[in-house]
């Protein structure tokens, strides 16, 4: 006992010494060629923590160490480092990904946190937004001046995954997806140069980074066209099993609404709540009519009323499972009959019943119908969707658990399960044929093909030229 208080310090200073001896030497070169605006991060320091987790537990690995950058130059410095040495990397912004190694690594962890401005012109009513931010902060900075722009439709959500993969946001019916409303990016090439890309001054590149990921580099910023924003009506619902046939109804009568400001999302969950009823109009009152069916539903609780539409989405919070293993499907259908919805919730007892004994669960089918309108606003073109003569509109099936042991059975179930639906669809006489997947929603696994369609040969091309030395394919995700 007595010597314990000498011990603990000596300990301590060991530990320390050799976690400094243990240091990567890839890591130690990037730290002694960044700027003073830039940091690397080693484990057991609170940012290294902080830098390498993510929404789904299951999609964080331990890398050597954390780099935050924090201007272009620097990214370009780490990114050439990481090239010569062919050290395996990986880039994150909000970490929402919930496939393994996209934005996670065993090697070098870029975190992108400190791109964390929102710069509004009003002259060109556009907005310049930092890779690092998540999409709550560019809300609530854009508040102020009275205007918005395309972004995640749930607390928390990244910026630079959901832009670089489409975007399906409230204002989808609206304007097209996030995709349609980039008129920039401050892009870091592979070989560390640092340019803006607009439709005028690459208009290859500009059409593969709408939907290419990080194939061609990393994003340090976004320039968005803005919109303008009132306040918004809408809110949560929570709905119980007795009422789930009413809900059903009341989803697929939804298919008749014409106005682009109405939207909703109608998750199917096991277990408590059974259904959670997301609403939106964008603006202070719906006229009535749109959403009379959901509101003479008797809810559990609900929270609807007209507010800021940062108060909306800081109202759909995703906290509940953060740090669980997850994994998400999705397939891209033209209608939702009441018939597939109740195959959806069929699914969705199914799985639930047979995989909570094994890990506990959270299962969720989230039905995301939009106007047949939705790929009509763009006048570009865009890596994804490749295809936009087809009103198709997305499921999100999400899956999570707790035990890392189960993963295989977890994926395993919910490539059955999507298959299931989309075999219903076809089955009701749906042609599915081009109706691609996003890929913001697609398990790991998914074929390219099923993603990208008739983009991936231009993708190829220009992934060649951009990234002759394939420096980008040391990091993770959807590769072409
Ligand atoms: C709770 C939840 C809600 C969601 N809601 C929506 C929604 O409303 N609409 C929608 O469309 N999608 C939604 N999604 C899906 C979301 O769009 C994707 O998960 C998206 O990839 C998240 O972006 P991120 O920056 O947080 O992800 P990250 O995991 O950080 O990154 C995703 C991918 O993008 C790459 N990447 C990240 N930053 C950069 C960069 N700066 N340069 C180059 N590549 C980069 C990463 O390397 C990785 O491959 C949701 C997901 C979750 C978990
Ligand atoms: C992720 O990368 C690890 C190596 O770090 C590998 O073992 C694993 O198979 C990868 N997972 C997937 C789903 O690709
Ligand atoms: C419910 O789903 C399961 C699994 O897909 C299937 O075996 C079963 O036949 C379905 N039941 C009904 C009533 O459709």
């Amino acid at each position: 006992m007595f010597f314990a208080s000498g011990l603990v310090p000596l300990l301590l200073s060991s530990f320390a010494a050799a976690a400094i001896l243990k240091r990567d030497p890839i890591c130690i070169r990037i730290e002694a060629t960044i700027s003073r605006a830039s940091n690397v991060y080693y484990p057991g320091d609170p940012l290294y923590e902080k830098g390498v987790s993510h929404w789904a537990g299951s999609s964080s690995q331990v890398s050597k160490c954390v780099v935050e950058p924090g201007t272009a130059a620097d990214v370009g410095h780490v990114l050439t480092i990481l090239g010569k040495t062919r050290t395996p990397f990986a880039v994150k912004g909000g970490g929402h990904a919930s496939n393994p190694n996209f934005s996670s690594t065993t090697g070098v962890h870029i975190s992108m946190y400190r791109f964390s401005q929102v710069v509004y012109n009003p002259a060109t009513q556009t907005a310049q937004i930092g890779a690092g931010l998540i999409w709550d902060e560019v809300y609530a900075a854009l508040d102020p001046y009275g205007v918005n722009v395309l972004g995640g439709r749930v607390s928390g959500v990244g910026v630079a995954g959901l832009i670089l993969g489409g975007g399906y946001s409230w204002k989808t019916n609206q304007y097209g997806m996030t995709v349609d409303t980039v008129t920039a990016y401050e892009l870091v090439k592979p070989n560390g140069n640092v340019v803006t890309v607009t439709k005028a001054s690459d208009p290859n590149l500009f059409w593969a980074l709408k939907g290419g990921f990080n194939n061609f580099g990393i994003v340090t910023k976004f320039t968005l066209k803005t919109f303008p924003q009132t306040k918004v009506w809408g809110g949560m619902v929570l709905v119980g099993p007795d009422h789930i046939p009413d809900v059903t109804a009341a989803t697929a009568a939804f298919a008749s609404v014409t106005d682009p400001k109405a939207s909703l999302i109608t998750a199917y969950n096991y277990g408590f709540p059974e259904i959670s009823l997301l609403l939106v109009y964008d603006g202070p009152t719906p006229p009535p009519g749109i959403f009379d069916d959901f509101l003479a539903i008797p809810s559990l609780m609900s929270d609807i009323g007209t507010k800021s539409f940062t108060q909306l989405v800081a109202g759909f919070p995703t906290d509940s499972t953060k740090g669980n293993r997850g994994v998400f499907n999705s397939i891209s259908l033209l209608e939702y009959t009441p018939s597939l919805l109740n195959v959806i919730l069929n699914e969705t007892n199914y799985w639930g019943a047979k995989l909570t004994p094994k890990s506990g669960a959270f299962i969720s089918y989230s039905v995301e119908p939009f106007l047949p309108s939705i790929y009509s606003h763009n006048t570009d073109a865009s890596a994804w969707p490749p295809y936009r003569a087809k009103p198709f509109q997305p499921i999100n099936i999400f899956f999570s658990w707790t035990n890392a042991a189960f993963d295989n059975e977890y994926h395993e179930a919910m490539r059955t399960t999507t298959k299931v639906i989309y075999d219903a669809a076809k089955a009701e006489g749906q042609d599915l044929t081009n109706t691609l997947v996003y890929p913001n929603y697609a398990i790991f696994d998914t074929p390219l093909s099923t993603i990208y369609g008739s983009s991936l040969p231009k993708l190829r091309t220009i992934k060649c030229l951009v990234d002759p030395q394939n420096v980008m394919g040391l990091a993770g995700g959807w590769k072409f």
